[in-house]
């Protein structure tokens, strides 16, 4: 008799769950053309500790690999540390430790980091390593051979109190293209260009503080100013985030200048046939990618060039946005000219702030992984949803205590949490385990929905919506599970009660299968307390849609997801605090320092650098101006406004007002949706230099979201623009 009903649930229930798996295994998983996929993440220096900046982009990493995967995708996920270069050799002196010694330490403190956040890479390995030695060596002399690098004599900067040459962060002074303070590499402060020796203006020694005076040596360039056509093609076809190939594109109009790739460092690889010279640490750094896939294929018995060197192989790079020129121009290049391919798609996550305030560690403005997360016991499986879930992958991300707590308490606790636990509360209380009752087919359709959201997320690099997609599948449970009442309905109906509750385990099964990619930790759990017997590691999409009952044996139900409780939250809330006012009176001390050391500097005759900025009056109050009220300067200063340069212009669909703006402002691109197509053709938009104010709140417009707003006078929304040629991002003050 009991059989009888199992068999009658089970017919229907198995031809519409297969027909599911079908549309899944067609639409959804079919595996991409190039079945096979390498994904790397930019590899973190060796000389400071991990911080929420850096796991903005690995997470993210992480949970695309982990999708991929269940997709039915073979992927290789690979990264390791970065421990050439002057940063390292400056905090190595700080410490009075060897380079080596110092990257080892902080190499092995990402390797765990990364793994106590649930990041598992299939390789984690060491740019000084003699894998990445040969394979840079390998690669820099295949491009000397192929006439692609050429020997130049230049000024290069040199101290004459140290002694020394001064390369990359031995040197700060002022961008030539911005005019903020920049380092001797790049312009950190501002634009974000790659500064060439002897570009940076009024350069200082970090080191004493004394002026820099040039000194004529022979380096090393590599011809990228002949790469410009293959480069334009590359980014043509490059996928991923649109910033990072919006941004190179616009270097590349502007012009590409050859790039020195030697610096006078002992630290590094050496360049072939100069011993007195290194290799810059950008060009080995990238070659890691390589040298660290060719240590994971050596263990596995497997030839690394069938990820590097063929077609079948996608290849995917994880960046910050900051390090889009390195990724997009320079490391095609370089694959280019010693003969390999080039990647495939380049993933730039934006920046992030915390509390409000540009992400900062000499300021305080950080949150460290371990000593102020993971150390303190709070999970990582929340700050993995808080990552992927708190704004789109491109936009700059802002970390606050009391967002994070309300975030998961509101979201994944009372939402999700709750639904898992009061589906499998009741179902253990009343039935003693899983329902032998086929799920109804609203249910798989559902999941179903949620499936495709997902996918068409995913592949638009969207990661929040698909977040939002799971979250809103937990929604749907959450309401269905309080509107229908099984506790109610049991007494009158004890039927449709178990059909709500197989309903609900359905959904919850699906729902543990849908975050083990964002909170693998907690997803375990639940997987745990259903008692399936597959393991969760093993399952893949379809699974999703096929039922519990047979396959499960139900535990007796925990509360997987705790709250943060306020007292916990305050508690973090004051130490970033405490740190930020520290270091704020330790700058007021140092400011004090360095007026003393200028005095100090002045009496042995050495000229004290230039500050690299003009400071504004900002005490004084400007005049009404008539028609609104009157502001002070600082009202008017809290406006972030920027020149910015119109990158690309498109019409939005159904409206005949609005037109959708990429713009370059310097640090980032930005999308602005602005009424101003009655008055221009998109097309004569593009290369406009315009004014933004950058810090406006984000506005959804015809449903497309925009960051700022560009400036326009009057009826006929005349853009204003600078008289004379400024550089994109410059501060309107
Ligand atoms: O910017 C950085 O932190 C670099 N260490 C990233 C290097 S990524 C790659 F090219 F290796
Ligand atoms: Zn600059």
């Amino acid at each position: 008799m009991y059989f009888y009903r199992i068999v009658s649930f089970l017919l229907p229930h198995q031809q519409v769950a297969s027909c599911y798996i079908y549309t899944l295994l067609s639409q959804n998983c079919t595996p991409m053309k190039k079945p096979s996929l390498l994904v790397t993440c930019g590899l973190p220096y060796t000389n400071g500790r991990c911080h929420i900046g850096h796991l903005r982009t690995y997470v993210p990493a992480d949970f695309y690999v982990r999708y991929k995967r269940r997709c039915g995708v073979d992927v290789t996920f690979i990264c390791g540390s970065d421990n050439h270069g002057t940063p390292i050799v400056v905090s190595a002196e700080a410490e009075n430790t060897t380079p080596r010694a110092l990257s080892e330490r902080y190499h092995h403190h990402f390797d765990v980091t990364f793994q106590k956040m649930q990041i598992f890479f299939d390789r984690f390995g060491m740019s000084d390593d003699p894998t990445n030695r040969h394979r840079t060596t390998d690669i820099v002399t295949r491009m000397i051979n192929a006439g692609y690098v050429y020997p130049k004599v230049i000024h290069q900067a040199y101290c004459p109190r140290c002694s020394r040459f001064l390369p990359d962060r031995y040197l700060k002074g002022t961008c030539p293209h911005c005019g903020k303070q920049a380092r001797g590499d790049e312009c950190d402060q501002g634009c974000g260009k790659p500064l060439a020796p002897g570009e940076l203006v009024d350069p200082v020694c970090t080191i004493c503080g004394t002026d820099a005076e040039f000194r004529e040596q022979e380096h090393y360039f590599m011809r990228l100013s002949e790469f410009g056509s293959e480069l334009e093609g590359f980014l043509e076809r490059l996928k991923g985030t649109e910033n990072s190939r919006n941004y190179a594109k616009g270097w590349l109009r502007e012009e590409i200048h050859d790039w020195c790739i030697t610096r006078t460092l002992d630290w590094g690889i050496p360049f072939p046939g100069r011993s007195d010279l290194t290799i810059y640490v950008w060009v080995d750094a990238p070659i890691g990618y390589i040298a660290f896939t060719e240590e994971w294929a050596k263990e596995k018995g497997i030839d690394w060039k069938e990820k590097w060197c063929s077609d079948d192989c996608e290849i995917t790079h994880f960046i910050g946005v900051d390090i889009t020129y390195h990724h997009c121009l320079f490391w095609p290049a370089m694959l280019h000219a010693a003969g390999y391919r080039m990647p495939d798609t380049v993933i730039a996550s934006g920046m992030v702030k915390i509390d409000g305030q540009k992400f900062s560690k000499s300021r305080g403005y950080v949150v460290w992984a371990n000593e102020e997360y993971l150390d303190r016991g709070l999970s990582a499986d929340y700050l993995r949803y808080y990552l992927l879930s708190y704004t789109s992958h491109t936009k700059e991300l802002n970390f606050s205590w009391g967002v994070y707590q309300e975030r998961i308490n509101n979201e994944v606790v009372n939402t999700l949490g709750n639904f898992v636990y009061r589906a499998m509360h009741f179902a253990y209380k009343e039935y003693g385990g899983i329902p032998e009752v086929a799920p109804q087919n609203e249910i798989f359709s559902q999941i179903q929905e949620t499936l495709d959201s997902i996918q068409a997320a995913i592949e638009s690099y969207e990661f929040k919506e698909a977040v939002d997609a799971i979250m809103a599948l937990a929604a749907y449970g959450n309401n269905y599970i309080q509107n229908s009442a099984p506790w109610k309905v049991k007494k009158t109906d004890p039927d449709a009660a178990q059909q709500i509750i197989a309903d609900c385990l359905q959904l919850t099964k699906a729902l543990t299968i849908l975050i083990d990619h964002v909170m693998p930790e907690h997803a375990k759990k639940i997987w745990d307390l259903l008692g399936v017997t597959t393991p969760l590691s093993e399952t893949s999409f379809s699974d999703v849609l096929t039922p519990l009952f047979g396959n499960a044996e139900l535990k007796k139900p925990e509360i997987v997801f705790q709250k943060l409780d306020d007292d916990l939250i305050k508690g973090f809330e004051e130490i970033l605090k405490q740190r930020i006012e520290a270091l704020a009176a330790g700058e007021a001390e140092s400011e004090r320092d360095k007026e003393a050391k200028k005095d100090m500097m002045k009496s042995e005759g050495i000229k004290a650098p230039q500050p690299p900025c003009i400071s504004s009056d900002a005490s004084e109050e400007q005049e009404q101006e008539g028609g609104r009220p009157e502001i002070t300067i600082d009202e008017f200063s809290k406006m972030e406004l920027r020149i910015g340069k119109i990158l690309e212009a498109k019409g939005i669909p159904k409206s005949k007002k609005l037109l959708c703006l990429q713009v370059d402002i310097g640090r980032e691109v930005r999308q602005i949706v602005s009424g101003i197509a009655p008055f221009y053709a998109p097309e004569d938009l593009v290369g406009k230099y315009v004014v933004v104010i950058c810090n406006l709140k984000p506005a959804k417009l015809m449903g497309v979201e925009s960051y700022g707003m560009v400036l326009a006078a009057g009826d006929e929304a005349v853009l204003l623009s600078p008289v004379a040629e400024v550089p994109v991002g410059t501060l309107i003050r």
